[in-house]
């Protein structure tokens, strides 16, 4: 489970630089795609990798991320194109450059240490701030207006599913009946709610995993895994590489399966006599195992304890 990183931290490290680098770059001119720029840490160093043929695509759901890219990235003049939106909208961004495919993908899930810090959006069970969550404030609502509109066995689920937490019920009752008393309208307010159920030592993990499945929840963080992890054989060159940095197991265990999945020739139940399903692998799983942060930069970077990288390449 993701922990929170402490609010205060300072700015926001890119996780294992040296490893993504490493499993990505398979040729040093071409286009590569980060998928999650966040505030282009990722990026520099990849343009820094690459010969001055090498260009990438950054595309980031918050346009406060894709500002402090635009400034971290300001001396890579047009090796670096930008665009505000989702990675599910890959083809059409890659369209738009006049590429169907691209020569890598980076995708380091989740939440920066600049959202979490300074969004004002109320990602931080530490601050008090407007409780929106959205990564892209122009699209659908705030969370405190969907909380209004969500039953309390759903919130339940929201809770238990993308927070693995076990007293989702008893959180939800108290989140459900804060929100029709018109008390849930900030992080404080759903921090100071999460409190007054899970009490002591717990509470702190805890309410890191509410405020994490309500994040998943508003932003439908599965479903866009999901559905950039199905257009992987569409937008990713033979013989090139994606790499998934993921900080809690549901992500993980998504990348992982569906990797697994499509390295596998034939998916169908081994007591079949002859295949019937006409699957056919289009990746090759690169390391079985996920690769993790060195003790050192666990040490150095807190918030990176809990990433794990997959790499698969297309075949
Ligand atoms: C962990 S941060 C990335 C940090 C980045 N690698 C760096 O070096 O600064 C994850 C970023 O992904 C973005 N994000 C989350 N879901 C997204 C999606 N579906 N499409 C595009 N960006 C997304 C978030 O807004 C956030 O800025």
């Amino acid at each position: 489970m993701h922990s929170a990183p402490a609010v205060g931290a300072g700015p926001h490290l890119p996780v294992m630089v040296e490893e993504v680098l490493t499993q990505l770059v398979t040729t040093s001119s071409g286009l590569y795609v980060d998928g999650t720029l966040g505030g282009g840490g990722h990026a520099l160093a990849l343009l820094a990798r690459l010969a001055f043929g090498g260009r990438v695509l950054g595309v980031d759901l918050d346009p406060g991320a894709l500002d402090t890219a635009r400034r971290t990235l300001a001396g890579a003049g047009d090796r670096i194109s930008l665009r505000q939106g989702s990675f599910t909208q890959l083809p059409a961004f890659l369209e738009e450059l006049g590429m169907t495919t691209c020569q890598g993908l980076l995708l380091d899930l989740g939440l920066s240490t600049l959202t979490l810090q300074s969004s004002g959006r109320g990602f931080s069970f530490q601050l008090e701030e407007p409780l929106d969550m959205r990564f892209d404030p122009s699209q659908g609502e705030p969370l405190a207006q969907v909380l209004l509109r969500l039953s309390r066995s759903q919130l339940a689920d929201i809770i238990y599913r993308y927070g693995e937490e076990r007293r989702s019920r008893a959180v939800a009752r108290a989140i459900r009946g804060a929100a029709e008393a018109g008390r849930m309208l900030t992080s404080g307010d759903l921090a100071a709610t999460v409190r007054s159920v899970v009490k002591g030592p717990q509470a702190t993990k805890t309410l890191a995993r509410v405020f994490q499945a309500l994040r998943i929840y508003i932003n439908g963080e599965l479903d866009n895994l999901q559905a950039v992890l199905d257009s992987l054989p569409q937008i990713l060159e033979a013989g090139r590489r994606v790499v998934i940095i993921s900080y809690h197991s549901l992500e993980d265990r998504l990348v992982k399966h569906f990797f697994i999945r499509e390295s596998k020739a034939c998916l169908c139940p081994p007591q079949l006599p002859s295949c019937q399903c006409n699957h056919q692998a289009t990746l090759k799983v690169v390391s079985r195992k996920p690769i993790t942060p060195s003790a050192k930069e666990q040490a150095f970077n807190p918030r990176s304890r809990s990433a794990k990288l997959r790499v698969a390449q297309r075949l």
